[in-house]
């Protein structure tokens, strides 16, 4: 259909009803890609002196649980990992300055930014895994899981507080959603004990996916599935760097920000259509 038969045919429908004009937008609406195919990572061990040997996941939980209290989230997670990996290989791991993670507690020195439990996880990666697109590869598989997944789900064998905390779905790798959420599901104040715990259990489960992936890539049976998220791919199919629009980059999950408005509902279709290709 050329430009100005389709202008005057969505014009038609914007000036009838709000319902008609949805139903002719999603005439415009684009063929989105398919998701990404499943991948399996291949690991080839480097040189560096950062070694890695397998270790047990929920004893890895266990040791972030218990280390939370002395340095929170971030701290808790990256120290139940290397801790071991100096048990294992004593230097360098040994003399790791481990104290200098304790800033990503509550999303970074309070405020409310990524989730220290992920800061932490993200830098294991780091240390861990070299390359630039298998350590992305990796994160991305983390925190999409972390968006999508209902927690806490661990159980502690000795509760520093005896309270069960409900799950949420955080629907988002910052800190001040994914507490917010939380509190609105649960009705504990944010500053209350209860989501101390929340925060402790969730630390533990983050840890144990972490030790997880790390056993898998390392023994290469790795395999990035279902890291896309269907809503932020299309969202990214017209914004993102394949898109006409080209104008924001990122993975996270668009709708915990950005709410869907009735002009986007009813023009972003046909206004893309439209629009020259970059
Ligand atoms: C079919 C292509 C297309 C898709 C899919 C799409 N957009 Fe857009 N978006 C546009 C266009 C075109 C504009 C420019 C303004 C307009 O036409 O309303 C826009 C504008 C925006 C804006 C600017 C403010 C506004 O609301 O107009 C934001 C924010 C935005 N989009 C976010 C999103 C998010 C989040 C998603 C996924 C839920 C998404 N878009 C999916 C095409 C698209
Ligand atoms: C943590 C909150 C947050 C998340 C998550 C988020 N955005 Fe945004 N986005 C913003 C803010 C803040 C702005 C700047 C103010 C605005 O335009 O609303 C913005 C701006 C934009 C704009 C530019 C709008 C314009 O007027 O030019 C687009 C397009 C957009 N976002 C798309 C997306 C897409 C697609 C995703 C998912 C991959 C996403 N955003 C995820 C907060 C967020």
């Amino acid at each position: 259909m050329d430009r100005r038969k389709a202008m005057k045919i969505f014009a038609g429908v914007v000036a009838g009803t709000g319902v008609g004009a949805y139903t002719l937008s999603n005439v415009f609406k684009p063929e989105f890609p398919p998701l990404n195919a499943p991948v399996n990572l291949e690991y080839n061990p480097s040189a560096s002196s950062w070694a890695y040997s397998r270790i047990d996941p929920a004893v890895t939980g266990d040791l972030a649980y218990n280390y939370y209290q002395e340095g929170s989230c971030m701290y808790a997670v990256f120290k139940s990992v290397a801790g071991q990996l100096a048990d294992k290989f004593g230097e360098p791991y040994s003399s790791f300055p481990y104290h200098m993670m304790k800033y990503g507690r509550s999303g970074i020195g309070g405020y409310g930014t990524v989730c220290g439990s992920l800061n932490g996880a993200a830098a294991l990666i780091g240390l861990l895994v070299e390359g630039n697109s298998i350590q992305n590869t990796l994160i991305t598989g983390l925190f999409r899981w972390y968006e999508q997944i209902a927690l806490p789900e661990f159980k502690p064998s000795t509760a520093v507080l005896d309270f069960t905390p409900a799950s949420s779905v955080s629907e988002s790798t910052l800190c001040h959603a994914s507490v917010t959420n939380w509190v609105k599901k649960t009705g504990y104040r944010a500053d209350a004990g209860e989501r101390v715990e929340r925060c402790r259990r969730l630390t533990a489960d983050v840890a144990i996916r972490t030790a997880v992936v790390l056993n898998e890539f390392t023994g290469n049976t790795y395999v990035s599935n279902g890291h896309d998220s269907r809503n932020v791919s299309e969202c990214m199919s017209c914004h993102g760097d394949t898109g006409k629009l080209n104008n924001t980059f990122g993975k996270m999950e668009c709708s915990s920000c950005h709410t869907e408005s009735v002009r986007h509902k009813i023009f972003a279709n046909p206004h893309y259509k439209l629009m020259k290709e970059k």
